[in-house]
């Protein structure tokens, strides 16, 4: 009888830590390299709207963000109209149009035997620190039809689109005492942003496309505050009033 009883508990525990250590086990495989924490923050306004500057600025002439409206943009990140149309509509005449490209998805596949995929949900499916780790370790290899690689998509048909802003990036291979092979990546020309303005560039696109991966985010984080405040000024009060009907009750 406790033999019955104990055994489908333990089963389901055992279930439930194969089930819990999936995703890790997946993810580890499907990564080349080490994926570095993207630690962006989506309360943080200035780094979203420099992160959508970079965006069209960056990656807009090859990837959409089909299920982004401009206006919603605005809205959400507290960008003008004008400063819209000025600086970020590129590819677009109304603000009521989404972040599409010009470039056909057929030619595309044919230069970069690869279509760019769409980014809106890219932050939901590979995560934040895949795309931070991947935009950080494109490295220099000759021969390669890009002439480049990249730590985190083996062989990518993506160029390094950033490389005058990160500089020129080397492989290093070394080989330790006990025979373990360790690679890195040096920069051997650098570029015009210093390595730490140019992970805050990377981590400003990279916030800018968790906020596009799922916009009410923002608008749960701002609910979540004014819950908090509302329970902190409720409870006062209700400290308030049991203080009030206890003095009379004690007396
Ligand atoms: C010149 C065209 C081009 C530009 C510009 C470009 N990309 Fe890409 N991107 C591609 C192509 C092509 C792929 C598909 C790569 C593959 O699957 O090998 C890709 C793939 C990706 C992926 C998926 C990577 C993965 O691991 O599957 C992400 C994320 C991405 N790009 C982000 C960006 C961001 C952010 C920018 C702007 C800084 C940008 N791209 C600029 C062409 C481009």
């Amino acid at each position: 009888m406790f033999n019955k009883m104990i055994s489908p508990r333990s089963s389901l525990l055992a279930m439930a830590a194969v089930v819990m250590l999936l995703p890790v086990t997946g993810f580890a495989a499907g990564a080349g390299a080490v994926l570095q924490p993207a630690n962006n923050d989506l309360s943080n306004l200035p780094s979203l709207q420099r992160g959508a500057r970079n965006f069209v600025n960056y990656c807009m002439g090859c990837h959409s963000a089909k299920y982004v409206r401009y206006n919603r943009l605005g809205a959400d990140l507290s960008i003008s109209d004008d400063q819209m149309i000025n600086n970020l509509m590129f590819a677009a005449e109304k603000t009521t149009e989404t972040m599409t490209v010009a470039m056909p998805a057929d030619d595309a596949a044919r230069w970069f035997g690869q279509a760019p995929p769409d980014l809106s949900l890219v932050a939901r499916s590979l995560g934040t620190d895949h795309i931070y780790t991947f935009l950080r370790t494109f490295y220099v290899e000759e021969g390669s039809p890009t002439g480049a690689n990249n730590l985190v998509l083996a062989n990518a048909s993506m160029p390094n689109v950033l490389w005058s802003l990160q500089g020129e990036q080397r492989l290093v291979v070394e080989t330790d005492a006990e025979g373990h092979k360790n690679s890195r990546l040096e920069l051997v020309s650098p570029g015009s942003l210093s390595p730490e303005e140019f992970d805050q560039f990377v981590r400003d696109i990279v916030n800018f496309l968790d906020y596009v991966g799922e916009p009410m985010q923002l608008e749960r984080q701002r609910l979540g505050g004014w819950v908090i405040a509302f329970l902190l000024v409720f409870g006062v009060f209700a400290y308030l009033l049991k203080e009030e009907i206890w003095t009379d009750i004690e007396k």
